[in-house]
């Protein structure tokens, strides 16, 4: 076990970007899968964990576990500090004014979701408007819907061009007073492109108008900064950024948190309640119902150290020529459709084989050992948008190598041998 802040790799100092090192920070990335050495390409859909997260939350079970907030005991003291010190990492992570503008959430499901029942309940209406582009995850889309159902506001589609990027000229005739807010993905999970969410909160803070950002797949890739952003809202998932999975944050400006009514009712959330009336709690914790996912936070906390060791900016640099890469090894193949072609792209490549199923060629590949998601990945509207139902996709992470990228372009040989194509 390592202690906590420990670092399992030197990578925090300036020595040159060592994946064989950092491989060997993640135990699973030395696991064999159907005989053969696992090619782990599906990080977009959840990342692995580097061992130092793994302590973390078994040093939590082992040795620290009680509620937290709650008791006067030793142990809850324990959780309670360690519980609250992640809360503080993930300010710093996001460059957070204060660390009451972060929520814990379990994910970024929920965190949207708490926006759109909170924020919107207040502020969306009848006739207002919720913007939103073609590429955004179910996620970012079906709250949204709900809430139009049940106010009569309208979602309206920023549209993208044939390579995957939004179209800035419409997406600023669209922004009216009418708008109430935009929800936009920095990354998108399905097609990798790297929106300009800056200019486009600064084109929506023209006219007063508040944005989200879907930072889930951005959050493990890139170097994030609320402030300079300026962004309203931002919502990451711990298990994509080397975390646990059912732990997630949703980062609000004070002044949008305060005016926004709680989302969940019960436990942290209560300062008093009497059946006549009820108080709610300050920030954070006014949206923070019912005991939390302690070690799950605290792991995110562990993966947050682990990402500021290995340091963001090199990550960014090395997933790009990997991405790089693969573009030129994957799309040289003959046959291949990439989907999504944006000029500024993250470690996401999608692509459909000429007739071949994507889950048939996710079948395949994993007989090669070479893990990938085949599906819309729960981006429909952007499938459609492609004229796919599916692709296949590739996801990267610092901890990928280009032999990987080399046994996925064999197994993607091989898929074409097996349907002689
Ligand atoms: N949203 C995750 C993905 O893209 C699950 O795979």
């Amino acid at each position: 076990m390592v202690a906590p802040g420990e670092s399992h790799s030197p990578e925090s100092s300036n020595t040159p970007f060592d994946v064989d090192r950092i491989r060997r920070d993640f135990p699973i990335l030395a696991t064999q899968v159907k005989g053969r050495p696992l090619v782990y390409l599906d990080s977009a859909a959840t990342a692995q964990r580097p061992q130092i997260v793994i302590d973390a939350v078994n040093r939590f079970y082992t040795a620290q576990n009680a509620n937290v907030h709650r008791g006067v005991h030793h142990l809850s003291e324990v959780a309670t500090r360690e519980f609250d010190g992640a809360r503080v990492k993930v300010q710093r992570f996001l460059n957070a004014a204060e660390s009451h503008e972060i929520i814990l959430t379990h994910g970024v499901t929920e965190s949207i979701n708490l926006v759109a029942n909170s924020y919107g309940a207040k502020f969306i209406g009848a006739g207002d408007e919720i913007l939103l582009t073609m590429m955004e995850h179910h996620s970012n889309i079906v709250p949204w819907q709900l809430l139009a159902e049940r106010t009569g506001a309208k979602v309206r589609v920023i549209p993208i061009n044939e390579r995957g990027e939004v179209l800035l000229d419409e997406y600023e005739k669209m922004l009216n007073p009418r708008v109430k807010i935009v929800g936009v993905v920095q990354i998108s999970n399905a097609l990798g492109t790297i929106n300009p969410v800056k200019q486009m909160i600064e084109l929506a803070h023209r006219q007063g108008i508040p944005v989200l950002v879907d930072g889930a797949q951005a959050a493990p890739h890139l170097n994030v900064d609320v402030q300079d952003l300026d962004c309203d809202f931002y919502a990451f998932s711990g298990h994509k950024l080397c975390g646990p999975t059912g732990v997630g944050v949703l980062y609000g400006k004070t002044s949008w948190l305060e005016a926004m009514p709680p989302f969940l009712g019960g436990g942290d959330m209560i300062l008093s309640v009497s059946f006549e009336k009820t108080t709610f709690n300050s920030l954070p914790y006014k949206f923070e119902a019912g005991t939390p996912d302690i070690a799950g936070v605290i792991g995110l906390g562990a993966a947050i150290d682990y990402l500021n060791q290995t340091r963001l900016d090199r990550i960014a640099a090395y997933e790009k020529d990997l991405l790089d890469y693969a573009t030129a090894q994957v799309g040289a193949l003959p046959g291949i459709r990439l989907i999504g072609t944006a000029a500024e792209k993250a470690g996401v490549l999608s692509f459909v084989i000429d007739e071949i199923h994507p889950h048939d060629i996710g079948t395949i590949l994993d007989q090669e050992g070479v893990a990938i998601r085949a599906g819309h990945h729960c981006a429909q509207p952007a499938m459609k948008f492609f004229g796919v139902p599916a692709t296949a996709r590739a996801s990267f992470a610092f901890y990928n190598t280009r032999a990987e990228v080399d046994a996925l372009v064999d197994a993607i040989t091989r898929v074409k041998q097996v349907f002689e194509i």
